[in-house]
């Protein structure tokens, strides 16, 4: 019903409203040096040519949501099915378009096979380890930035690390070591730590902030951390933590990464909530671009009509730059304003562009 009437209200808008304008993002984050672009699927892009078009203006980079994930990849042991994956990464390269990798080593959509079977750790390792070269072997050279691990730490401080096939079976171990597999499997490509909660400063930031320094000090091949970033416009992270964070992670000479941005409203989402939106939009991203170790800016969908954020979020939604009827939100001209504004690039320095 909700969806309904949301679908109906975002459609009255486009039919009596005046038709926005929809500004293009992408030559905006190209020129400002950074990696921009949103989560999305083979099955959307193949199919929805509106869609498509709003990401091609929208978007420099794409990631996908869940078709490189290991259960998804992997319904038979020895099987992987790459035609989603092939398509989405076929379908950037048509377009100019990077691709990040998501993910490689995770406690959450894991093979039914994997989570039904028994193994020893010696078995669990060389699981993880032709996982990670089939996957990172068949995109080399194609995906440049890949998230080794994701979501490794809890929020309890007296037992930091998540309990999950990879830690019951390898132990503490599993961490460096897919960071190693993965450095192997594609040396060009830059090896990032992904995780939620761990913006601004706290407990779990803390932890993490551990975790990558001591990855970092035993010489494992940890070029990033990556920070999700699903808010809840309602209680914001405090920016200028945010900030003091991504600059202590780079002072351990790691790049940054925003991965996963969406900032959730209660439904219905009123003009005032959708303005507040619009503000943290714009000051995550000038936070962001203050930032040269920073320099990829990804959101969890392109579309509140397909975002996870209703399935997870019960009562929430709309956290997303464009509504279901792919109309701008003030969420998006937030972005456009945080763009203009940003400090030019320093040619020559390499830190100021995007990456490989
Ligand atoms: C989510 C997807 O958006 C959903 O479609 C899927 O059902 C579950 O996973 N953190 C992550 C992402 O690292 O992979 C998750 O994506 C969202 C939370």
């Amino acid at each position: 019903m909700r969806l309904a009437s949301l679908l109906l209200f975002g459609s009255c808008s486009v039919l009596f409203g005046a038709s926005p304008v929809v500004p293009a993002l992408r030559p905006l984050a190209t020129a400002a040096g950074l990696n921009f672009g949103v989560a999305t699927s083979a099955g959307v892009v193949r199919t929805d040519a509106a869609y498509r078009e709003t990401l091609l203006a929208y978007a420099n980079t794409i990631v996908a949501e869940n078709d490189l994930k290991f259960g998804p990849l992997s319904p038979r042991p020895g099987f992987y099915d790459f035609s989603r994956a092939d398509a989405l990464v076929d379908f950037a390269a048509e377009h100019g378009l990077k691709v990040r990798g998501h993910v490689l080593v995770w406690h959450h959509q894991l093979p039914d096979w994997l989570k039904a079977a028994h193994y020893t750790a010696e078995q669990a390792r060389e699981l993880m380890r032709v996982h990670i070269f089939t996957v990172m072997g068949r995109y080399r050279g194609k995906i440049f930035q890949w998230d080794v691990v994701n979501e490794a730490v809890t929020n309890a401080s007296r037992a930091p690390l998540r309990q999950s096939f990879w830690l019951e079976t390898i132990g503490p171990e599993y961490i460096a070591l897919a960071f190693r597999y993965a450095h192997e499997a594609d040396p060009q490509a830059k090896l990032f730590y992904n995780d939620y909660g761990a913006e601004d400063l706290s407990p779990k930031s803390d932890a993490v902030y551990k975790l990558v320094r001591d990855l970092k000090q035993q010489g494992v091949p940890i070029n990033g951390v990556g920070l999700q970033c699903h808010f809840d416009v309602a209680a914001p992270p405090n920016l200028e933590a945010v900030a003091a964070n991504l600059q202590r992670l780079a002072d351990l000479g790691l790049e940054l990464a925003v991965t996963e941005f969406d900032a959730r409203l209660h439904l219905p989402a009123s003009a005032a909530n959708l303005e507040k939106q619009a503000t943290l939009e714009h000051d995550l991203l000038a936070v962001v671009l203050r930032q040269p170790a920073c320099r990829t800016f990804m959101v969890w969908g392109l579309t509140d009509a397909r975002s996870w954020v209703p399935n997870f979020y019960r009562g929430y939604g709309a956290a997303l730059p464009f509504d279901a009827m792919l109309a701008p939100k003030p969420a998006l001209y937030g972005l456009e304003r945080a763009l203009r504004q940003a400090p030019p690039v320093v040619s020559g320095t390499g830190s100021a562009r995007p990456t490989r």
